[in-house]
Parts: C-alpha cells; structure tokens; sequence
C-alpha cells in the first residue's frame, strides 16, 4: 500500500515539475488552445466589445426575416386553416380584435389550431414575433 502512495506522490511531483518547465510561449499556446468558446461581455465593457452588445439587440431578425423563416410556410398558402397574409377580408374580423390579441397569439399561439406558439420558431424573440405581425398584418 505504502508502495503505491509513494509512486502516487512521484507521479504528483514529476507532473508538478513538468508543468513548471512549461515556457510562456508554451503556456500561452496552451492557454489559447483550451480557452472557452465564447466569453461573457458585460454591456458596456468597452475592453471586450461591450459597446457592441447595443448594437447586438438591433441585429434582431426583421419582422420580414422572421416572416420568411418561421410564419411563411402556413401563411402564405394558408395551410391548417392559416390566414393568407395579405388577404384583408380574412384579416378583418383578427385585426378587429387589437394588436395585443395579436401579438399574444402569435407569441403563444392558439391553442387546438395549427398556429402554435411563434409559428415554432423557439429561437424568435417575443419583440421579433411583433416586429413581424406589426409588419404583414395591418
Ligand atoms: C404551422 C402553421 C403556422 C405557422 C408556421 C404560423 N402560423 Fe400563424 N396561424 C396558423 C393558423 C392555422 C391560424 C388560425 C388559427 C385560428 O384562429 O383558428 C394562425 C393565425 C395567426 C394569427 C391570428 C391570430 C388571431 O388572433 O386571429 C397571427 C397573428 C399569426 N398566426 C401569426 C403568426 C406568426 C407571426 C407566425 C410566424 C412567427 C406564424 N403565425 C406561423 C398557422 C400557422
């Protein structure tokens, strides 16, 4: 037993004096190479492109974006029942019902009917769904 406890701490000590033979090249070469992916950057922070964290929110997908990736499929054909987009006299009676009925449909979706909850696409924002249905719908 002792045997082993004492190949452990030579095993220990030989790895320890590896390590500090590291260069700083070596150790920077290293560091590079298992560095995160991504890094958090507080908006704001100007050393890691805070600043553009701001602009990072205006990159959301236009509401014409969203429309071709996630809402076109039902709505221009009017598969499931959907409403053509465009076709104002099956608009007429939705829109009559405010934007807010609106939004909250296209964001959650209607229950028991083909739209479901932002057309499936999870990865829109609630303002990109808006943005979208502010924009083909009235
Ligand atoms: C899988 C098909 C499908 C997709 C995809 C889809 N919809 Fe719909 N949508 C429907 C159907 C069906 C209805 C009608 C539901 C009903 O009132 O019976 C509807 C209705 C709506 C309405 C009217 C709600 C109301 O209160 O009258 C809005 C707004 C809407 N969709 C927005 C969207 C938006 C925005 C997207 C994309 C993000 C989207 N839909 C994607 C099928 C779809």
């Amino acid at each position: 037993m002792s045997r082993i406890v004492v190949s452990f701490v030579a095993l220990c000590a030989a790895m320890a004096a590896g390590a500090s033979e590291l260069s700083d090249s070596q150790r920077a070469a290293i560091e590079e190479r298992i560095k995160p992916m991504g890094e958090v950057c507080l908006q704001g922070d100007a050393s890691c492109g805070g600043a553009a964290a701001v602009g990072g929110a205006a990159m959301a997908r236009s509401g014409e974006e969203v429309y071709n990736a996630a809402c076109m499929a039902c709505h221009m054909t009017g598969a499931g029942g959907a409403p053509v987009v465009g076709d104002a006299t099956v608009w007429a009676d939705r829109i009559a019902k405010g934007m807010d009925v609106l939004h909250d449909h296209g964001i959650n979706g209607i229950p028991g009917t083909g739209m479901i909850a932002k057309g499936g696409c999870m990865s829109c924002s609630d303002e990109e769904v808006m943005a979208e249905i502010g924009r083909a719908h009235v």
